[in-house]
């Protein structure tokens, strides 16, 4: 299974500072896992083309082709501009955006039909996790976009396991949660894709910092980071690249 370690820049970095902090992350060597920035789409085209090193991709799809939906990025146009991937059904998108389950799935679909790797977030609320409804959450989240899902890989897709109270929190859950819930989505896969399920990378999210991440990689079921924050450094990120 491969291991991947995403920046996830958000909407954050000007033009100056992402080709420098694109650059200094171009620089960092792994051998154990591959190194992925979701960047703001407007610089994805002359990032891609300068650091070869790194794995681009978006932050957000749109599940239609090419055509007349202003203001939609295609997959085929983010893969003509070097992503190589796609970062779907981020907890930002489902809150502020209203992304449901639904379209996460004609996402999800419309990626792998064009040969763009989707990175699919997942995770629950604090609400949610307070009220022990976390893993009942995860087998719906998972099982509206896996279900009947055609795939010819396991490194078709990854999945993020994000806590949204840990998301720009500093708050992390404690180990024990985080593997619960990553055996769990891994069984879950299993059954759903019984050749593949089982070698589908889930990565965590949330408040992943140099401190934390060698613990969370040690961590069974955890294979890499989606990491917001950190990643705005280049010398946290690279940290968190040297622990896996
Ligand atoms: P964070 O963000 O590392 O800043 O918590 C993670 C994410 O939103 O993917």
């Amino acid at each position: 299974m491969k291991k991947w370690i995403i920046a996830n820049w958000k909407c954050n970095v000007e033009a100056n500072e992402a080709k420098q902090l694109a650059k200094a992350c171009n620089n960092i060597k792994s051998d154990n896992c591959e190194v992925g920035i979701a960047a703001p789409n407007i610089y994805l085209s002359e990032l891609a083309k300068e650091n070869a090193n790194v794995h681009f991709g978006v932050q957000t799809i749109s599940h239609l082709g090419e055509g007349a939906f202003t203001g939609e990025v295609s997959v085929d146009l983010v893969k003509s501009a070097g992503a190589n991937f796609a970062i779907v059904g981020h907890s930002e998108r489902r809150e502020i955006f209203n992304e449901n389950d639904e379209l996460i799935r004609h996402k999800v679909e419309a990626c792998l039909n064009g040969n763009l790797m989707p990175v699919l977030c997942v995770g629950e609320s604090l609400s949610v996790r307070e009220n022990k409804q976390h893993l009942p959450l995860m087998y719906a989240q998972i099982r509206s976009v896996f279900e009947g899902l055609k795939l010819n890989s396991a490194n078709d897709i990854v999945v993020a396991y994000e806590p949204v109270w840990a998301i720009g929190t500093g708050k992390i859950p404690t180990l024990q949660e985080i593997e619960e819930v990553h055996l769990y989505i891994q069984n879950l896969l299993e059954e759903l894709h019984p050749n593949l399920g089982k070698n589908i990378a889930i990565l965590y999210g949330g408040s992943v910092k140099p401190n934390n991440a060698s613990d969370i990689f040690k961590t069974r079921g955890v294979s890499g980071a989606l990491v917001g924050g950190a990643s705005l450094k280049a010398d946290s990120f690279s940290k968190i690249i040297a622990a896996i």
